[in-house]
This record gives C-alpha cells, structure tokens and sequence, in this order.
C-alpha cells in the first residue's frame, strides 16, 4: 500500500543517517579528486604509482557504494525543505546543485569502473589488497579496447571537473547561508548541533 510522505516542516533538521552520508562522502570525494590529479602525476610505471591508482579504485569502489545506498536513503527519507526565504533562483541553483551532485556521486566513479575495465592494460582492482573487482562485462571483452579506454578517461576526468565545480557552488551557497543571510542552514547539517532556529524561525518568534 502507498503510504503519504511525511510533510517537510521548515527548521527541521537533516537525520542522522542522512548526515552520515553527507560527511563520509564529501571528505572522501574531495581526496579522491586531489589523489586522482596526484597519482596521474608521479613517476609512471612506479611502485608509488601502482599504489596510489589501488588506493584511488578501493575508495572510489567504497564511494560507490555508500553514494547508491545514500540514493536509496534520500529516495525513502525527504529532505528538510529549503527556506522559505530563498529567492527563485536560489532555490532553483540549489536544487540542480543537489541533483547534479547525486547523478556525479553515482556517474564519476561508475565511469572510473568502465575505464579500468576497458583498459590494454587489464590491471586487476583490488580493493583494499583484500578481493579483486571483477571487470564489467562487454568492456574487458572489446577486440579494440584503446579508443574506448582514451574516451572513458576523458570522460572521467571531465566528471571529476564537474563535481569540483559543483562542490565550488555548494561552498559558496553554504557561505552565503551562514554569512550573507545568516539562516544557519548549515547547522542543519552538522553533526554536533541540535535542532538550531533557522533564519526563518527566528523571523516567525521575531527575534
Ligand atoms: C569519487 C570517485 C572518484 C573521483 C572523485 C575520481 C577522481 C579522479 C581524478 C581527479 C583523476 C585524475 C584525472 C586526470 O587528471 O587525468 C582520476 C583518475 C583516475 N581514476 Fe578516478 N575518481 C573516482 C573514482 C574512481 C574509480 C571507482 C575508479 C576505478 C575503479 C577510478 C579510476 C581512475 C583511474 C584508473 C585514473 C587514472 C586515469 C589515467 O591514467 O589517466 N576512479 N580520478
């Protein structure tokens, strides 16, 4: 049976499942994208190379998995509404913000998945030195793989630019919030605080 969807209330706080998620993959997926830009640097063909692109495919593999679980969590548990007192456009930037961060959470490291998998150089992906990733089918079986594997590579790298972009608006947004409007939107989505008034509810008690 279809059960309604709790309503979303203004000042209401993130859970602490969905806070979890937000923190634990924001932290990794900013040190993927400075390992990534490292590891593609350092001596090629090196041991140090060799290790860094293991420890690039493990965390990536992790985010993965947390990002599809997230998805699913965000699918089943609403959000807290923006404030109300965004203007159009700010709640329209948001929003894309947020889906545009969903899809590339998903999409970048899936693409990193395809490239391994289409890549001459077969390399196996061992997660943490504990169990290796299977290659995706149709991929790691391609009689050409070297255009496919160029094109995903830069596919990926385009990816990772579009997610430090969007990670550049989300940290200019979530500034503006605290300094500019001062609505402690940000608040709602720290761990050690509790529920805290927002903007909003501060106007409503008239303080
Ligand atoms: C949150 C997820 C991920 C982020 C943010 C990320 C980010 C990056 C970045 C910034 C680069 C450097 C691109 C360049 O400058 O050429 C890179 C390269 C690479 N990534 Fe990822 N990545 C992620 C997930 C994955 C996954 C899951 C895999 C594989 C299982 C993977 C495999 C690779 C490989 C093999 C390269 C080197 C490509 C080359 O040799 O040019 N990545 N990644």
């Amino acid at each position: 049976m279809h059960s309604p969807r709790p309503p979303r209330q203004t000042g209401e706080r993130y859970g602490p499942v969905a806070i979890f998620f937000h923190w634990t993959i924001a932290l990794a997926i900013l040190g993927m994208l400075v390992l990534g830009t490292v590891m593609v640097r350092v001596t090629p063909g090196s041991s140090l190379q060799f290790e860094l692109y293991q420890l690039h495919k493990s965390v990536g593999i992790v985010v993965l998995v947390l990002s599809i679980l997230r998805v699913l969590w965000r699918l089943t548990h609403p959000a807290p509404a923006l404030l109300p007192t965004l203007k159009a456009w700010e709640a329209a930037l948001a929003r894309i913000t947020h889906v545009g961060f969903y899809v590339l959470m998903l999409v970048l490291p899936f693409s990193g998945w395809m490239m391994v998998s289409a890549s001459v150089w077969n390399f196996p992906t061992v997660i943490f030195g504990t169990f290796t990733l299977p290659h995706l089918p149709l991929l790691s079986t391609l009689s050409d793989k070297k255009p496919v594997e160029d094109a995903l590579k830069e596919v990926h790298e385009w990816l990772a630019i579009a997610m430090f972009t969007l990670f550049l608006l989300h940290l200019a947004g979530a500034l503006k919030h605290q300094f500019v409007l001062k609505d402690d939107t940000i608040g709602r989505m720290l761990p050690w605080r509790r529920a805290a008034a927002t903007g909003a509810d501060r106007k409503e008690q008239g303080l």
